[in-house]
């Protein structure tokens, strides 16, 4: 049985008065929140180390991190750095990064190793753009995205979350039906059971992210291979985002 979990990722939002106002009302209906989902987190970087202490009984993650410990690379930050605040889990790879900041699957695969190596879990992301949906290259650009996967130790791909994340649906109000979604975390799945073993494929948690809201989110979580969502939107606003936690909990 995996845990599901429910992954905010804020992106570049929220003041600092905004973000104490989101835990503030997160905490104040802490009540509601189920004990049976992983709540995480990702808010900008700058205050992760201020929220250590106030975001209970929420994890923190970060958006991104450098593939190096340290070094003259000017307005980064590193996993070390993460580890160092004890944030746990890093977004690495999102379609963001990729598409704005030119990281290729190499850069994306040392950055995982990075984290790794610090003990901090990856939520690594991957996801074909709509042209390549339209080609009929998804499964092969997932698979590319992912193939480093079946290079690292047992103990590396336990520590691995993955997302899979359309780029056509992400921030486009354009959900992939639970029939796509599910279709493509199975195949991920697959992947993961043909590099590493079915037991280990079967510990692995597969979220899905790209306008998951509360009205679709308990139809996506139901599907067998999705294990919760990483949510960008609707994480900003604390009703649609314990919305969104509580269809991860009553989800099968
Ligand atoms: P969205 O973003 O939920 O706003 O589509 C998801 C993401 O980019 O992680």
């Amino acid at each position: 049985m995996r845990t599901k979990i429910v992954a905010g990722n804020w992106k570049m939002n929220k003041t600092w008065s905004e973000t104490l106002q989101f835990f503030n009302d997160l905490k104040r209906n802490s009540h509601e929140l189920p004990k049976n989902v992983e709540v995480i987190v990702a808010p900008p970087s700058l205050y992760l180390s201020q929220l250590t202490n106030e975001s209970q009984p929420v994890i923190l993650a970060a958006q991104n991190a450098h593939q190096e410990n340290k070094g003259a690379f000017t307005g980064e930050i590193s996993c070390s750095m993460l580890k160092s605040l004890n944030i746990d889990y890093c977004i690495i790879g999102h379609s963001e990064r990729r598409m704005y900041f030119n990281e290729s699957n190499e850069l994306v695969e040392k950055k995982v190793k990075a984290a790794l190596a610090n003990e901090v879990s990856p939520i690594l992301c991957c996801g074909e753009t709509l042209e390549e949906r339209e080609a009929n290259t998804h499964f092969d650009i997932i698979e590319s995205q992912l193939s480093f996967i079946k290079n690292l130790s047992v103990k590396e791909v336990r520590n691995i979350v993955i997302a899979y994340e359309p780029v056509w649906a992400i921030g486009t109000g354009k959900t992939a039906s639970s029939e796509q979604a599910q279709e493509i975390h199975q195949f991920i799945r697959n992947l993961l059971s043909k590099w590493h073993g079915e037991e280990l494929a079967n510990q692995i948690r597969i979220l899905y992210g790209g306008s998951c809201k509360p009205d679709n989110a308990l139809e996506l979580f139901n599907c067998p291979d999705i294990d919760g969502g990483l949510i960008g939107g609707a994480s900003l606003v604390p009703e649609d985002f314990i919305a969104i936690i509580k269809s991860a909990a009553t989800a099968q």
